[in-house]
């Protein structure tokens, strides 16, 4: 990564759910390739990735790997066709997806679980620690975060997953941790996790968000992790594991975020996702803000 030393050098998208809160969109479209304003939720991910130094992106993709695919392949009849017209801007638009990194495809199959999908990672991964980032959490460029994560490995080791604080009344829709304090004020250690616990079961308000900096160790836990809630092989359930016993591969620490993060996994917060990055948008702000300010006003 941008660090040197932290020698971590590849990512894993995982890319292969059905994405049902999104259907009828995501039957033929993975929900991945959904568009954030005017780019597909999954090439923020990717960039991302490539900001923080990661220079080799595997992608695991399920039944609807083409769009994917094709979205960071060259497409050389449009590009042709606005090389003709002059349009260098789109142009450059269009070409920028295919030049962000090395980018690698595995397919997963069924879908079992997100604990699955990270495990389909091991042939390309080996045994080295790696990044996995979740499309559904968008996170500000403004505000790293994976280069903060590389940086607790190298001080704790073992592995290191992104926390946010949030309202107790919605830590039920995420992975949760139980934390004690670390010397360092954004570290916390993490003694338990749960994933989505019932209302009134959390053991904190800190829930994972999509960003996780693995030892490869995590691999040999998951693949004898049990299937677990929804019936799917939970990465929250491995890295349990890994908390309750360090010898297997621990400890695991949490990173608090306490910068900007666009959730796009539900339909609400993607929407929500869109408007303000839309707002912030130095082409299209001005003219959208003044809109959604009449449209306000008019008492919606
Ligand atoms: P989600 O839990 O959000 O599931 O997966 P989902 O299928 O994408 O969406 P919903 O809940 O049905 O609407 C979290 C991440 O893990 C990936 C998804 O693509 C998403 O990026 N995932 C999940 C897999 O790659 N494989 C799986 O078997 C499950």
């Amino acid at each position: 990564m941008n660090d040197a030393h932290s020698g971590i050098v590849k990512a894993v998208i995982p890319a292969a759910g059905l994405g049902t809160r999104f259907l009828p969109a995501t039957k033929a479209t993975p929900k991945e390739m959904l568009p954030v304003v005017d780019k597909p939720a999954i090439q923020y991910v990717v960039e991302e990735a490539v900001n923080a130094g990661l220079t080799d992106v595997l992608m695991i993709t399920g039944r609807n790997k083409r769009a994917l695919e094709d979205h960071f392949d060259r497409n050389y009849e449009l590009e042709d066709a606005l090389r003709r017209k002059g349009d260098h801007d789109r142009l450059s638009r269009v070409e920028e997806s295919t030049e962000l990194a090395a980018l690698h495809y595995v397919r997963q199959g069924d879908p079992r679980g997100l604990g699955h999908a990270v495990l389909c990672a091991q042939p390309h991964v080996g045994d080295e620690p790696f990044v996995v980032l979740l499309g559904d959490d968008l996170i500000d460029p403004r505000d790293p975060l994976l280069t903060r994560m590389a940086e607790v490995r190298q001080e704790y080791g073992g592995s290191v997953v992104a926390l946010m604080e949030v309202d107790p009344d919605q830590v039920h829709l995420y992975g949760c941790a139980a934390v004690k304090p670390t010397a360092d004020d954004d570290v916390v250690k993490i003694t338990d996790l749960v994933e989505k616990p019932a209302h009134g079961e959390a053991p904190s308000n800190h829930a994972v968000i999509g960003r996780y900096v693995l030892d490869p160790a995590v691999f040999d836990v998951l693949r004898t992790t049990e299937p677990g809630r929804g019936g799917e092989i939970q990465l929250t359930d491995a890295l349990r594991r890994l908390t309750e016993n360090e010898t297997l591969g621990g400890p695991v620490h949490g990173v608090i975020f306490r910068g900007r993060r666009y959730d796009t996994g539900d339909r609400g917060d993607y929407l929500r996702a869109i408007v303000r990055l839309a707002c912030e948008r130095e082409d299209l702000g001005p003219d959208f803000r003044a809109w959604l300010k009449q449209l306000v006003a008019e008492g919606l």
